[in-house]
């Protein structure tokens, strides 16, 4: 199976540029499943609620949540994005799983970061794990968003839900997350695809720099890639997901089978 992830540096509050950016990084590149940073369409630096107003859109009728479908489409392949989320009269941060059928999965963050919690609610789903199929085969995959990386629990749900591929669009301004996904990576035996954005945004008071350097681990810990921290890319590497199947250490130990619930009260 092809995984990847394309990371890049999205334009603020211009939803259609991003589109276009999108559909030239990923032009002549082949993939099953593909994951984009969060806040794909919008940018990251609110200063006002007017600006996220301008920018969230409606899954899956908006225009950007439409342009990420079809291109999923015409690449018969399954696409993770995070996009700024209007529902009613609320705003969520959340990621998409486009399906090749045109069918969308929703996914809000949980883990609110920071000035997030003036912007957005907090994501009100549990973390769920949907069936995809690639050359036949069943895959489970499930969605977490950038902060949601502190919280063990978030990753730890998603695998014991059956989660083989966590997709994860981030905008990471701290430099931990890169190296604590290992870690996700190899207590809960699965793949981890970061998607993080590159560049940086300011505003009257402050300036953040993302930090790049996506990466993608396998079910033992194995850096399969960590990009670039300020160059846009779209990596595509190969996969065998049912490496993920397998919880053992050892003869004695299955990780989740070992689980004393009991002694975490
Ligand atoms: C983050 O959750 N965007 C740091």
């Amino acid at each position: 199976m092809r995984v990847g992830y394309l990371q890049f540096r999205p334009f603020f509050g211009e939803p259609e540029r991003n589109i276009e950016r999108i559909l030239e990084l990923t032009q002549n590149i082949d993939f099953d499943l593909l994951v984009m940073p969060e806040l794909s369409n919008s940018g990251y630096l609110f200063s006002a609620k007017e600006e996220l107003k301008k920018t969230a859109e409606q899954v899956p009728e908006g225009r950007f949540c439409k342009a990420i479908t079809n291109l999923s489409k015409e690449k018969n392949a399954y696409i993770v994005c995070g996009l700024a989320e209007k529902s009613a009269d609320k705003f969520y941060n959340s990621s998409i799983l486009a399906y090749p059928n045109g069918e969308t999965k929703l996914y809000r963050k949980i883990h609110l970061f920071n000035e997030e919690k003036l912007w957005f609610e907090p994501g009100n789903r549990p973390f769920e794990v949907h069936e995809i199929t690639v050359d036949g085969k069943k895959i489970y995959a499930g969605m977490m968003i950038c902060y949601d990386w502190l919280y063990p629990e978030s990753a730890r749900t998603l695998a014991m839900k059956g989660a083989q591929i966590i997709c994860h669009p981030s905008n990471l301004v701290m430099p931990y997350c890169q190296d604590a996904m290992y870690a996700r990576a190899i207590e809960n035996r699965v793949f981890t695809i970061t998607s993080n954005r590159i560049g940086t945004e300011k505003n009257a008071e402050k300036e953040l720099f993302f930090t790049g350097q996506s990466v993608i681990l396998d079910p033992k810990g194995r850096y399969l890639r960590r990009g670039p921290s300020d160059e846009e890319e779209c990596f595509i590497v190969h996969i065998e997901p049912a490496m993920a199947l397998n919880k053992k250490m050892n003869e004695h130990n299955s990780i989740f089978d070992d689980r004393r619930e009991e002694m975490y009260k």
